[in-house]
């Protein structure tokens, strides 16, 4: 049985994988600060649990691990700009410092879940081989962890990097800032898609089921096909101009619930545009993406019409560590003996 260590292991993406890892026989360390709550976590005597900080991991936490799938980050652009060193820290200096940890442990495999934007702006569609224009911190920290992690590769240490598209779909720990989520919840709440400007920019879209299935075959892939290499993960008909992902989702929710849906413009006009070729992943590894905007609609709004999907704060990622860090300062103005009301 082979031991993977996952971090960010309770996020959007860790809370989909890691009961994956689990249902195909795999044990699994999950290392997590559990900023978004660890209520969502499944109990399993196959999953060891580390709450604690990735930047403070030790070679104690890579005893017998086979694997490491680096997912923890401060994870989009609006909570890595006002985070900015903390998003350094923790995107890309942990991530180093993981895969240098891991492979003087004797760890064969790091696989380091980078993201698209990385590409920033560019008109033509892009293959792995482009040079990246990374415009925001976050982009920046993932170009700067990229790096890092593949001078780390060798032939006893397995090295890959992979820039996701942009996911949707349900998780547990759902977020709700990512765009088809973001746009489903709008329709569904308030018969309004919120459609940020100018609605122009291309986005490569990804199913959250894709991409976790992606992560199992790296782990079961010959390490001659994925060593030191990058693979762009979305499909070719999901490169979408942002308005016409609007589009094709007013309709679905339209059809699902029977009602007439409208647009809602926000921000200014996005910076970010980038279409992407995904022939390497399907040609290295025989992987496509098997899911449609319409799996992840359908499978948001059921939740939402059963109620087992709420909307709370913890939800919108930059909201909730901004309030995290509120109530910790307000917290400490406060307490006394060790308590609020109670003390000890
Ligand atoms: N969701 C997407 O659309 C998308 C797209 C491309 C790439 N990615 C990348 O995939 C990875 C996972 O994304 P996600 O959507 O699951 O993000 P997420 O924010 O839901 O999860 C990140 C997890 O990391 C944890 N964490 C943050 N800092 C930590 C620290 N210092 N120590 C320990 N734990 C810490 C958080 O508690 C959280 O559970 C990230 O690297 C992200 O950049 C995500």
């Amino acid at each position: 049985m082979k031991k993977i260590l996952v971090t960010g292991a309770g996020g959007y993406i860790g809370s989909v994988l890691v009961p994956k890892l689990l249902s195909n026989n795999y044990e699994v360390v999950a290392v997590d600060r559990f900023f978004f709550g660890d209520d969502k976590s499944v109990q399993n005597k196959n999953l060891q649990v580390i709450k604690d900080d990735s930047r403070k991991l030790t070679k104690a936490a890579f005893k017998d691990i086979d694997a490491v799938i680096d997912l923890v980050a401060i994870s989009n652009d609006p909570s890595a700009e006002l985070f900015k060193r903390q998003t350094i820290e923790i995107n890309a200096e942990s991530r180093i410092h993981t895969a240098t940890l891991a492979k003087e442990c004797g760890v064969r495999q790091y696989i380091l879940p980078s993201s698209a934007s990385i590409y920033g702006y560019h008109a033509e569609i892009l293959d792995e081989t482009n040079p990246t224009n990374p415009l925001t911190v976050y982009a920046k920290a993932n170009e700067q962890a990229e790096l890092g992690v593949l001078l780390l590769a060798d032939e006893k240490f397995t090295v890959t990097v992979v820039r996701q598209a942009t996911i949707y779909g349900l998780s547990p720990r759902m977020r709700f800032y990512l765009a088809v989520n973001g746009m489903t919840y709008g329709c569904y709440t308030n018969k309004k898609l919120p459609l940020m400007r100018d609605g122009s920019q291309y986005r490569p879209m990804l199913h959250i089921q894709d991409t976790t299935d992606m992560f199992c075959l790296l782990l079961e892939t010959d390490p001659s096909k994925i060593n030191n290499e990058i693979f762009n993960v979305g499909s070719a008909h999901h490169n979408f101009q942002i308005k016409d992902l609007a589009t094709e989702i007013v309709t679905l929710v339209s059809d699902f619930m029977q009602e007439k849906i409208e647009i809602e413009w926000y921000g200014d006009p996005d910076i970010r545009s980038y279409r992407l070729s995904f022939d390497k992943i399907e040609t290295t590894l025989g992987w496509k993406a098997k899911h449609t905007i319409k799996d992840g609609v359908i499978e948001i709004l059921d939740a939402l019409k059963s109620g087992t999907l709420q909307k709370d704060d913890s939800t919108i990622t930059l909201e909730w560590y901004q309030q995290l860090v509120e109530w910790h300062k307000r917290i400490k103005e406060i307490e006394k003996y060790g308590g609020i009301l109670d003390i000890e």
